[in-house]
C-alpha cells in the first residue's frame, strides 16, 4: 500500500488506528471469514448461528465450562485478533450450546492497558455481532467503591461512566463498518428473520439504555428466585492498569459510581451503537482503596473471582433460559 493510497482512504473516511494499517472493517471480515471456514468444517456445527455472546472477565473464565463446546479456537490463531496475555484471560473463542442457545463465548478479555485502542477491545463485540449475535452478556471483576456492598457478591450494572478517556466511537458510521454491518443484517433477517425495526436503528448513538432494561429485570427476578444477592449499581470504567488511589474512589462517589472496573464499558459502547441488547455483571472482588484500612491485591481478586465463579454462571445461565429466547 502506498502513502497516497493511505492518503486517499484516510481522507475517505477509514480510519486506522495504531496497531496497523488494516481497516477495522477488513479485519472484522478476515477474522469472520476464518471462523465462518472453522465452524463449517466442523460437522457438527453445520448451522451454527450463535445468537448471544459471552465476554468473561477476570478470574471468570470458569463460567465458560457449563457450556457445551462444539469449537474452541485460539484468539491467536484468527487473523487480526487482538492478543491478551493477561493472567486469568485465557485467550479462547468458544462455540457452544448453553441453556439450549446457541452462544459464542470469549473466554479472555483485551484491555486498553493493554496497549490495544478502545475499539480493538471491542472486537470481540464485532465480531459477534457480524456472526449474527443480537445480545452479549458482559461479565467483570470490580471493586465495590458502594459500602453497602460486600465482597463477593455481583452487581447488576445499571449505568456506566466511562472516564477511560477514550470512546470506541469516534465517527459515525465509522471505519467502513456500515457496508459489513448491512451485509450482516440482511443475513441475519433472512437467516432468522429478525425484524427490521430491530435493526433499523443501527447505527445507535444513544445510550440512554445501553444495558437492556428488559434483561436487567430478568437478572433481579431470576437472582431472587436463586436466592443469590444481587446489587445493583453504577459502574465506572477506568484505564488502569493501577488500581486506584483513595482519593479517586471518594470522587467517583460523589459522581455517583458503586463499582470501578478497567473493562466493558467500551465493548457496551460499541454493542449499542451495533443495536445489540447488553447485560453487564460485575464480580466484586474487592472493597476499593480507601473504604476499608486493606491494601488491593491481586491475588485477594483472583482467588474471590474463582469462588464466585459458580453463583456467576448460574445466574448467566438461568437468565439465558429464562429470557433470551423470546427477546431475539
Ligand atoms: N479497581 C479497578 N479495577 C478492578 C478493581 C478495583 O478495585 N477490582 C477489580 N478490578
Amino acid at each position: 500500500m502506498t502513502d497516497e493510497h493511505v492518503a486517499d482512504l484516510a481522507q475517505s473516511g477509514i480510519v486506522f488506528d495504531d496497531a496497523g494499517l488494516v481497516p477495522i472493517a477488513e479485519r472484522v471480515r478476515k477474522a469472520v471469514e476464518y471462523i465462518d471456514e472453522q465452524l463449517r468444517t466442523a460437522a457438527a456445527t453445520e448451522h451454527f448461528s450463535p445468537r448471544i455472546a459471552l465476554i468473561t472477565g477476570s478470574g471468570l473464565s470458569k463460567l465458560a465450562q457449563s457450556i457445551d463446546v462444539v469449537v474452541s479456537l485460539d484468539y491467536a490463531a484468527i487473523p487480526y485478533f487482538p492478543r491478551t496475555g493477561m493472567r486469568g484471560h485465557p485467550g479462547k473463542l468458544l462455540f457452544g450450546v448453553l441453556s439450549g442457545q446457541q452462544v459464542v463465548c470469549f473466554q479472555g478479555r483485551l484491555h486498553t492497558y493493554e496497549g490495544h485502542s478502545a475499539l480493538m477491545t471491542a472486537f470481540p463485540v464485532l465480531v459477534a455481532r457480524v456472526l449474527g449475535a443480537q445480545t452479549v452478556i458482559i461479565t467483570n471483576a470490580a471493586g465495590a467503591i458502594n459500602t453497602e456492598f460486600d465482597v463477593g457478591q455481583i452487581m447488576l450494572i445499571n449505568d456506566h461512566i466511562n472516564l477511560s478517556g477514550q470512546n470506541p466511537i469516534h465517527f459515525n458510521d465509522v471505519w467502513g463498518l456500515g457496508d459489513v454491518f448491512k451485509a450482516s443484517r440482511e443475513a441475519n433477517r433472512a437467516a432468522f428473520n429478525i425484524d427490521a425495526a430491530h435493526t433499523s436503528t443501527v447505527p445507535n448513538l444513544d445510550m440512554t439504555f445501553a444495558y437492556t432494561p428488559a434483561l436487567r429485570e430478568t437478572a433481579l427476578q431470576v437472582a431472587a428466585e436463586e436466592g443469590i444477592i444481587l446489587q445493583q449499581g453504577v459502574y465506572v470504567g477506568v484505564r488502569g492498569a493501577s488500581f486506584e488511589t483513595p482519593a479517586e474512589i471518594r470522587a467517583f462517589r460523589i459522581l455517583g459510581a458503586d463499582a470501578v472496573g478497567m473493562s466493558s464499558v467500551h465493548e457496551t459502547t460499541t454493542a449499542v451503537y451495533l443495536g445489540m441488547h447488553v447485560l453487564g455483571l460485575s464480580l466484586l472482588t474487592n472493597m476499593a482503596a480507601g473504604t476499608t484500612k486493606a491494601a488491593i491485591s491481586p491475588d485477594d481478586i483472583m482467588n474471590i473471582s474463582t469462588a464466585s465463579t459458580a453463583m456467576l454462571t448460574t445466574l448467566v445461565e438461568r437468565v439465558i433460559a429464562r429470557h433470551l429466547s423470546p427477546i431475539l
